[in-house]
């Protein structure tokens, strides 16, 4: 039989109903950094030879931000929980919604570890503009492409789950009127 009733009690009187001010600005900006590295990532065939290590580069060090900012991201969200969902979402959301999220935590944590390998055993140096690091590594096929390969099949993976994981978020606000989109979208107090 089908259990219809909420998982979790309802939230206490005066419990946070959104996502505060930082996890949004966490969330929103990592979202625009995703779209902009990944959307770099795609087109790195597409640059003529000349400016393709130019833009490798620029995807490489838009794509260290966005990691750097994971780590921040997730040491804010271990201390600050986020707010309990309203009692009218169902069990199959209850139970997806954290896996899901959890999922896209760890492809943003392992896509840039296996960009990062394959960056460097492609021989490549980071250049920072004002300075370069340059770990000195010969460039080595039998290390970067595999690492390539998987780094693209993940990135892959990050924009399908993104996308499914958007399609809910419109779903609950279009469909379900259930206000689970404003919980993560900025608003002015009343
Ligand atoms: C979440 C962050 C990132 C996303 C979504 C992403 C996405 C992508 C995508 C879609 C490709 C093309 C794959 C293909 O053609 O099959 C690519 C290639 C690549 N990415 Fe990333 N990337 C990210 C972070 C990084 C980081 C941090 C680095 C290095 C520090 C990096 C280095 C590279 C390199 C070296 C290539 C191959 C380009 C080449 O040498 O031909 N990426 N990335
Ligand atoms: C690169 C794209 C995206 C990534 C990687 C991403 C990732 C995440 C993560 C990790 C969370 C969980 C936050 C936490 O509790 O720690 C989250 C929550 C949320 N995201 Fe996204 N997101 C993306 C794009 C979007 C888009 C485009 C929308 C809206 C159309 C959206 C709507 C939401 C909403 C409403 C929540 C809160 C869900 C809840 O209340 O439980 N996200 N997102």
């Amino acid at each position: 039989m089908v259990k219809t009733e909420p998982l979790q009690s309802p939230p206490p009187a005066g419990a946070p109903e959104r996502y505060g001010p930082v996890a949004m600005l966490f969330h929103w900006s990592m979202f625009v950094l995703v779209a902009v590295v990944g959307g770099l990532g795609l087109m790195h065939d597409s640059w003529p030879k000349e400016t393709q290590a130019f833009w490798i580069n620029v995807h490489a060090l838009i794509g260290l931000l966005l990691w750097l900012l994971l780590f921040a991201r997730f040491g804010w969200r271990l201390a600050h929980s986020p707010p309990v969902l309203p009692a009218e979402i169902g069990a199959f959301s209850r139970r997806l919604s954290t896996p899901v999220h959890v999922t896209l935590y760890a492809l943003m944590f392992v896509i840039p570890i296996l960009g990062i390998v394959t960056f460097i055993w492609h021989g490549r140096a980071f250049d920072f503009g004002i300075f370069q690091v340059d770990f000195g590594v010969k460039s080595n096929k039998a290390v970067f492409h595999p690492t390539e390969d998987i780094h693209g099949y993940l990135a892959y993976a990050l924009f399908t789950l993104a996308g499914v994981h958007a399609l809910a978020a419109l779903w609950h606000h279009f469909i379900q009127h259930d206000g689970v989109l404003k919980r993560m979208w900025p608003a002015r107090r009343a």
